[in-house]
């Protein structure tokens, strides 16, 4: 243990609603100072194309390219993952003349015939197809309508399709995510960290921040360009979908598909907005389409909302509850907790209707569809995790609201699913819990890591050999789950990931961010901005091929905000700076030093800013500047027999209660 004094140093009483510091972290940002983008590079032409350069950048180019006869094209490289409605300027066609486009966010799927699949998944991964130009008139400007535009896609080929040539310029594609947002670039949080483990790009861990706050940007839609579904009748795509019944944004699952509302995704990416944008009100809106679909018999939540509206999820039901607390911690909004109140403790009803007399929740087949995983059923681990911290969250919630017994029940019945949890799923042998109470040996990843996130481990040795157990899954890429065959899944690898930096064992987190981050971020097979969806043990792109996905590798999102778990997990843990009441009332600062010598980073709330700066060297230094306070804390100097290695609690405080 390490236990650090606080000095005041300076006081400033204005609270201002501000951007993150400048500084170099700044040139790792990925979002676009204007909202009209240009391709960066020509990636390849094939055919006859002439001045396939005057495409790029200079979106005044009066020069074009012309691409002449059947079958020829220009793929053009964006540089990163981006998404909006395209416009590109038509000098000069003819009748004969005529274009298509096709969108892939990886490389592998680039293809004069087809983009990548976004609306069904289909062995020969051409569901989606091109996108045919309406008849082409010289000297006007063709622009995508919100329906045709892709969500996602970093390469655009744009192919001709008729006898005559046709000559292009000034491509330019309007980004529409985060529409709110002026000055995309304006992020209310940043982080920096020199990876100094020997890793091969140093720049690592921030340029990771930096691309899951991206990511998660990239799935802050208008409610109005949802996917529709079912899809177009003979292909193509449509993103002009109602999300629900909320106007202004919602946070959706992925930038290219399902652009619709999962909220257990929002388990990871609730928590990248705060630390990014503090855009808190797409998680609102998305929760309020959540609870505007509970079945009014029952009690269930959807699994997802519309105009997918899946239903039959326990773990996605527990997501919602969750979430709700999530968007009252960040926000402090006790209006939106009343406005769902009587839905949210009806859908708690339904989950603990299926508690039976283990203790446990005992999930039937008809409610155990999960994303990370298969055989939900029972007393399954993560699904009792997830209850149990439902639980404990809506105990907070009610007291919040004075409903004191009601908080007591909560608590109450929480504490007997911990203790049937530790009864009936803790193998001591295996030193981890198990899936459930049926099948033998079967150690999930994810009924693990939620059990150390959300303290359904009764002691220390429990957390330690949890963390130390789950790495026996581990391959050079990331975890391979025992309860998914052949897939690598990050969004619960955000969970692993927390409860390695909660286990102390920083080191081991960092392993697993170069293994599994590393690889997606590097690979030259994604999209090299944003992150997976998921990805099979060989590396390719596939994600629950076997299950669900028809082994259609371009129907795995490249942007995916479930993958953001490192984004705030960086901040919490490795910086270390955590809320913990409702806005950041109180707070504490418990860095994971994880093996680093320096690490930084803040975000704001509506209580001002929060930022923690710490180095290791001759001595340890934190800043906290809420209010634009600044409180620095000097902790070796006063105990050089000390070590923050493990990573121990190092302060805790309430600066922010007036
Ligand atoms: C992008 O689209 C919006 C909404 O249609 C429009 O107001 C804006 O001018 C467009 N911006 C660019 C750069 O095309
Ligand atoms: C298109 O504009 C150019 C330049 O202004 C002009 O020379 C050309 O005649 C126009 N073409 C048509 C079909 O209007
Ligand atoms: C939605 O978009 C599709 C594809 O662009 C289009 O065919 C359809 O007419 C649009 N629907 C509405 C209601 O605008
Ligand atoms: C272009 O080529 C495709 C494929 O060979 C063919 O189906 C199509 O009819 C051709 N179009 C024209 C205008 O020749
Ligand atoms: C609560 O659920 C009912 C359907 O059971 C729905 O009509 C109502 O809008 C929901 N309330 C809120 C605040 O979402
Ligand atoms: C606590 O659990 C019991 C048994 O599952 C249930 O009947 C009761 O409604 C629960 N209490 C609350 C407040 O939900
Ligand atoms: C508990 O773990 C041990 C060691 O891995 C294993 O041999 C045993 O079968 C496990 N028990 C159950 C019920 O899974
Ligand atoms: C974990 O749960 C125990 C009760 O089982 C409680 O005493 C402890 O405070 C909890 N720890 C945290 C960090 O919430
Ligand atoms: C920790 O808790 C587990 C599960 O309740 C128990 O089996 C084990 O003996 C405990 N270990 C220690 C060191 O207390
Ligand atoms: C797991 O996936 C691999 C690779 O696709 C496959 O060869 C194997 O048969 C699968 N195993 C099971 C049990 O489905
Ligand atoms: C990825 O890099 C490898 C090795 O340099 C190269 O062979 C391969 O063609 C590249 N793949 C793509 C899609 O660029
Ligand atoms: C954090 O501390 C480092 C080392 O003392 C310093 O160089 C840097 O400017 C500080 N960052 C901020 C935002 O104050």
């Amino acid at each position: 243990m390490v236990f650090v004094s606080f000095v005041v140093v300076l006081l400033i009483a204005v609270s201002v609603a501000a951007v993150a510091p400048a500084g170099p972290w700044d040139a790792f940002n990925l979002a676009s100072s204007t909202r009209g983008v240009t391709p960066k590079s020509v990636r390849l032409t094939v055919g006859q194309v002439t001045g396939a350069e005057n495409l790029i950048g200079n979106t005044m180019s009066t020069k074009g390219a012309t691409i002449a006869g059947n079958g020829s094209y220009v793929v053009l490289d964006f540089g990163q993952e981006v998404g909006g409605r395209l416009s590109i300027q038509i000098d000069s066609a003819t009748s004969s003349s005529a274009l298509s486009l096709s969108f892939t966010e990886s490389p592998l799927f680039i293809s004069p015939t087809t983009s990548d699949d976004s609306c069904v998944a289909s062995f020969l991964e051409d569901s989606d197809g091109v996108l045919s130009l309406p008849p082409l008139t010289s000297n006007e400007t063709y622009t995508q309508t919100v329906g045709d535009q892709r969500g996602g896609f970093r390469f655009l080929t744009i192919v001709s399709n008729g006898e005559e040539p046709v000559t292009i310029s000034n491509i330019v594609l309007n980004i529409t995510f985060m529409p709110q947002l002026e000055d995309l670039r304006a992020y209310t949080g940043y982080f920096f960290a020199t990876d100094t483990t020997g890793f091969h790009d140093p720049e690592f861990l921030t340029k990771l921040w930096y691309s899951g706050a991206y990511t998660v940007q990239m799935n802050t839609i208008d409610s109005h360009q949802a996917r529709q579904q079912p899809c177009p009748v003979g292909g193509g795509w449509a993103n002009n979908a109602t999300g629900g019944p909320v106007e202004g944004t919602i946070l959706v699952d992925a930038a290219k598909r399902d652009r619709n509302i999962w909220p257990g995704d929002m388990g990871i990416s609730t928590h990248t907005e705060l630390v990014s944008t503090f855009d808190l009100q797409s998680s609102q809106n998305s929760l309020l389409v959540m609870f505007s679909t509970q079945d009014p018999t029952t009690g269930a939540l959807q699994y997802s909302g519309p105009p997918i509206n899946a239903v039959g999820s326990d773990t996605y039901i527990c997501w919602s509850l969750i979430g709700t607390h999530n968007v009252y911690l960040y926000t402090g909004d006790l209006n939106f907790v009343e406005q769902v109140w009587a839905n949210y403790t009806f859908a708690l009803s339904f989950l603990q209707s299926q508690v039976d007399e283990t203790g446990l929740m005992n999930v039937p087949v008809s409610f155990s569809n999960d994303w990370g995983r298969v055989d939900g059923q029972g007393h399954n681990s993560a699904a009792n995790a997830l209850l149990y911290q439902t639980l404990i969250t809506a105990s907070e919630l009610a007291t919040t609201l004075g409903h004191t017994s009601l908080a007591a029940e909560y608590v109450t019945n929480a504490s007997s699913i911990k203790e049937a949890y530790n009864k009936l799923l803790w193998n001591e042998t295996a030193g981890m819990f198990m899936d459930n109470d049926m099948v033998y040996n079967v150690n999930p990843q994810d009924g693990n890591s939620l059990a150390v996130l959300f303290n359904l481990t009764n002691n220390g040795s429990q957390i330690q050999s949890i963390s130390e157990g789950l790495t026996q899954f581990w391959t050079d890429i990331g975890p391979l789950s025992p309860e998914l065959n052949d897939t690598i899944i990050p969004f619960v690898g955000g969970f692993e990931l927390q409860a390695h930096f909660i286990a102390g064992q920083g080191k081991r987190a960092l392993d697993l961010l170069h293994r599994e981050w590393g690889y997606m971020l590097y690979t030259n097979i994604s999209v090299q901005s944003t992150m997976l969806e998921g990805f099979t043990a060989n590396g390719s792109l596939g994600y629950r091929s076997a299950a669900g996905a028809d082994f259609d590798h371009s129907f795995t999102s490249n942007a995916h905000g479930w993958a953001t778990g490192p984004t705030f997990s960086l901040i919490f843990y490795l910086v270390g700076l955590m809320v913990t009441s409702s806005q950041g009332a109180t707070w504490s600062v418990a860095p994971v030093l994880s093996g680093l010598t320096a690490a930084q980073g803040g975000f704001e709330t509506n209580l001002g800013w929060f930022g923690a700066n710490w180095t290791f060297t001759d001595k340890t230094t934190f800043r906290l500047d809420p209010f634009e306070r600044m409180v620095e804390l000097e902790a070796l100097e006063q105990h050089p027999g000390k070590s923050l290695g493990t990573g121990v609690p190092v302060s805790s405080g309430v600066d922010h209660a007036g």
